[in-house]
């Protein structure tokens, strides 16, 4: 077993195991799935999809801006499906392993079956509502030796960058009567059990941090951060998906996506939406300056 001290780790991943236990649902009977969405509903809120405050958007059509929200929810559901797709493979691998407690391994059994059911519910929408999910875009990932504790620390830090992300606009949009139903129960069902794994990650990043940073040389220290924030900028720029404007009957995406990734108050509403992200990992110390989003 590891040196480091998981005791917080240990003890929440008690509690979280006994509220997956207690919250156990089955994903094929937990949704109904109509032949269409309601076209008198958004499936996001357009204040926070990724052309609100742009002069594209005052140019849309009203149903071109309903099918930008559905099509952008595509686009949120499938990154994170493909995140999750990841996150599965890697959490396979820790079941059992030589860091990972008793507590932890049984804790990500529940993990990894909520991440399939999330992948399953995902794929179904994307499928019935946008045709296809929309392909992994290739993120930027570390090779090369690794100092103590980084493959790790790196492992759930992007978890908690894409898990993070998704549940703001989750929240947003379950809480949003404008939106579709269907849209919205995904979204509850999601944030229940995003907010456990979130509360998981954090706690054990949080220990996993404290016994390694103190030990990684500076220049791992420096290229870690960067690392980081350079992930946290690509996961934001797959959100600006010229497949999606396309989709959504917008013409010159490619133009669009620039100007969208451009734009002030785009800018704001990642600064916005990152800020609790990023105020942890500065609080750990796996950044020590806010990253240019
Ligand atoms: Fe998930
Ligand atoms: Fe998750």
């Amino acid at each position: 077993m590891n040196a480091v001290d998981l005791t917080r780790t240990n003890e929440l991943s008690r509690r979280l195991s006994a509220m997956s236990r207690e919250r156990f649902y089955d994903v094929y009977h937990s949704f109904e799935w109509p032949e269409r969405l309601d076209p008198d509903r958004f499936a996001m809120s357009p204040e926070i999809t990724t052309l609100a405050g742009t002069e594209v958007l005052n140019s849309l059509t009203d149903e071109q801006i309903h099918a930008l929200t559905v099509y952008e929810t595509a686009t949120l559901f499938s990154n994170t499906l493909n995140g999750e797709r990841l996150l599965v493979s890697g959490l396979a691998t820790q079941l059992y392993g030589r860091d990972a407690t008793p507590e932890i391994t049984d804790y990500l059994h529940h993990f990894l079956d909520e991440e399939n059911k999330h992948m399953i519910m995902f794929g179904v929408f994307c499928d019935t509502y946008a045709g296809r999910v929309y392909p992994e875009k290739k993120l930027a990932f570390a090779e090369g030796p690794m100092a103590p504790g980084e493959a790790l620390i790196r492992f759930y830090a992007m978890a908690m960058v894409v898990e993070a992300f998704g549940d703001y606009y989750n929240v947003r949009t379950m809480q949003d009567d404008r939106c579709d139903p269907l849209a919205r129960e995904i979204s509850r069902v999601h944030h229940q059990d995003e907010a456990r794994h979130l509360a998981f990650d954090r706690a054990y990043l949080t220990e996993l941090a404290a016994e390694h940073l103190p030990q990684w040389p500076e220049e791992t220290l420096t290229a870690f951060r960067k690392w980081l924030a350079g992930f946290m900028r690509v996961n934001w720029v797959t959100f600006y998906n010229p497949a999606a404007y396309r989709d959504a009957g917008i013409e010159n995406p490619y133009e669009v996506q620039q100007l969208a990734l451009a734009s002030e108050s785009q800018k704001t509403l990642r600064r916005d939406i990152s800020r609790g992200t990023v105020r942890f990992f500065l609080k750990i110390g796996l950044l020590d300056e806010e990253p240019e989003l």
